[in-house]
């Protein structure tokens, strides 16, 4: 089951949501976590390194192979995301199907994991339409107040 934590909306909670869903889910079953969001938040709540990654999802949406991206921690596995990716949207325009880059390398290894989790910017742009696009459910975090 692959589901997009997504909401247009900054700061209402969704890389909380989608960190603590995560980690509990990752008691019992097999998780995922994807952090499509430049600002990297979900990766840095991992305690990740950004300086030293190899491979982040800015790698999986210019080149593919979303295998070479994936990290083990705490027992959860993630593909990382840096402030790097902030450039792929403009590299992107024009590549034909670029909506369909994560749904396709997500595919290939999706019977590996119970649970695919995806982080997403705030905003519309390409990389949470390529998240809504791969997943099955999408989960949106709202803060009951006006602006939400
Ligand atoms: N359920 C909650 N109750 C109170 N504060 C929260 C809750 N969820 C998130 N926060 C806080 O709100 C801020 C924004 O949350 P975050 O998950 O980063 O939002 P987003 O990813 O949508 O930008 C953070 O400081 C976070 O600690
Ligand atoms: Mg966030």
């Amino acid at each position: 089951m692959i589901i997009s934590i997504a909401n247009q909306k900054g700061g209402c909670g969704k890389t909380t949501t989608a960190a603590n869903l995560g980690a509990l889910l990752a008691k019992k079953h097999r998780v995922l976590l994807v952090d499509i969001d430049p600002q990297g938040n979900l990766t840095t709540h991992f305690g990740i390194n950004k300086a030293n990654q190899k491979h982040t999802i800015y790698d999986v949406m210019l080149n593919g192979r979303i295998e070479d991206a994936i990290i083990r921690k705490d027992g959860i596995d993630i593909v990382p995301s840096t402030i790097d990716l902030a450039g792929a949207e403009v590299e992107l325009t024009g590549k034909i199907g670029r909506e369909y880059i994560l749904d396709n390398e997500l595919k290939r290894i999706s019977r590996k994991y119970d649970f695919i989790i995806i982080d997403t910017p705030p905003s519309l742009g390409i990389f949470t339409i390529n998240s809504l696009v791969a997943s099955d459910y999408v989960l949106i975090p709202v803060q009951a107040e006006f602006f939400a």
